[in-house]
């Protein structure tokens, strides 16, 4: 598919006024997405687990503009506060997915948000925001074509999977990593030459068999530093162009997603802790190494990586981390262990959180529509 292909046959914009609530969740990527090109395009392919615990709720109320005008009217609230200074953002991505949307400059919304983790815990909702965003805009779309009569009935009819996947499309125009998010428990990102179906423009359900041993995965994010990201991800994805090892890292995600799925396939932990534990190293090295140069651990992420390593080695467990572009670490274990590794956890490696603040997750199943 290409990007012509989510720009919809015109239809009317009969309805008055409408309401739609999405929940979806945030996810943690195992092989990186660490540079794009232009049009949020990634630079390598990359797979995440999808989570469960950590998500957003967004509600999307629309209202026909009593006068049409040449400009998009959004309002947004983050727990019932309005939020102004989140416009520009959103507004961003409005002008990047008008051609796809053909309705936004027809209605005034008023988008309602809200996060199972709090704002302030250096997890970003740019994954999760944007998704639940992306779907409520979709399903906005869905009910004006199912409404037009002007439409014949097999123009009117919705594919659910093209539902998915321009939602995903849509949502990776947000934030990159937010094509990731719709479904569980496993998505790709990223044309990859031996996973069929994948895609630069949109993520899509891992398609290959999973062992059971990643059922149920869980991942406990330590919350190390609860600011403000150093990083921005605009910034951040800039310090891959012009890199000094870019095509290096580039090949090797490529390579990592390669061994991951057979790794998937056989259940095969130890291997798996290998490719999670250098993907995450290497996201921060391409940071340090980058100019200008960013050091985005703390103290207490490299505490947290020497014990889990110390405690894998007397234990033989399969306790293993992975880190975002910050200083949280989530500590990612089979369920089979989890009630071993997270009495370590508790015991011995909570006292390195702020606020001995974490959260327990898990890998999750993806979106969902909730009743109006
Ligand atoms: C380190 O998706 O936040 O989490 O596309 O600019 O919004 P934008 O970037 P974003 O980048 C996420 C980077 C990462 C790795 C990953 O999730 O794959």
């Amino acid at each position: 598919m290409t990007a012509q292909d989510f720009i919809p046959k015109s239809y009317s914009k009969n309805l008055e006024n409408g309401s739609f609530t999405w929940s979806s969740p945030s996810n943690i990527a195992l092989v990186k997405y660490w540079g794009k090109k232009e049009h949020q395009i990634p630079a390598n392919p990359s797979i995440s687990f999808t989570l469960d615990a950590c998500k957003t709720t967004t509600t999307i109320k629309f209202k026909k503009k009593i006068k049409l005008n040449n400009s998009f009217s959004f309002d947004i609230y983050l727990d019932g506060d309005k939020k102004d200074h989140f416009k520009p953002k959103i507004e961003t991505f409005f002008k990047r997915i008008e051609q796809f949307l053909p309705f936004l400059k027809d209605y005034h919304f008023v988008i309602e948000t809200s996060n199972t983790f709090p704002h302030s815990s250096g997890i970003a909702s740019s994954a999760s925001g944007m998704s639940a965003l992306a779907l409520c805009l979709m399903s906005i779309e869905k009910q004006l074509i199912e409404s037009d009569v002007t439409l014949s009935a097999v123009e009117r009819s919705f594919d659910d999977n093209y539902f998915i996947r321009k939602s995903s499309f849509l949502a990776r125009l947000g934030s990159g990593s937010a094509c990731r998010s719709l479904e569980g428990d496993l998505v790709v990102w990223g044309q990859h030459f031996e996973i069929t179906g994948s895609s630069n423009l949109y993520g899509i359900k891992y398609p290959f068999e999973v062992h059971d041993n990643f059922r149920n995965y869980h991942d406990t994010i330590l919350l190390v530093d609860k600011g403000e990201k150093q990083v921005s991800s605009t910034v951040g994805h800039d310090l891959m162009h012009n890199h000094p090892f870019a095509l290096q890292r580039f090949e090797q995600a490529n390579n990592n997603l390669s061994k991951i799925i057979d790794v998937l396939k056989t259940g095969n932990l130890k291997t798996f802790i290998e490719i999670i534990e250098n993907e995450a190293l290497m996201l921060h090295a391409m940071m340090m190494t980058s100019v200008p140069y960013f050091i985005l651990m703390k103290p207490n992420t490299l505490e947290i990586i020497n014990k889990i390593w110390k405690f894998r080695q007397q234990t033989g467990l399969h306790i293993s981390f992975t880190l975002d572009a910050g200083a949280n670490v989530h500590v990612l274990y089979p369920a089979k262990e989890s009630k071993q590794i997270y009495e370590f956890i508790n015991s011995e490696l909570v006292a390195y959180c702020q606020n001995g603040h974490y959260i327990c997750d898990r890998i999750g199943f993806g979106a969902k529509q909730l009743p109006i």
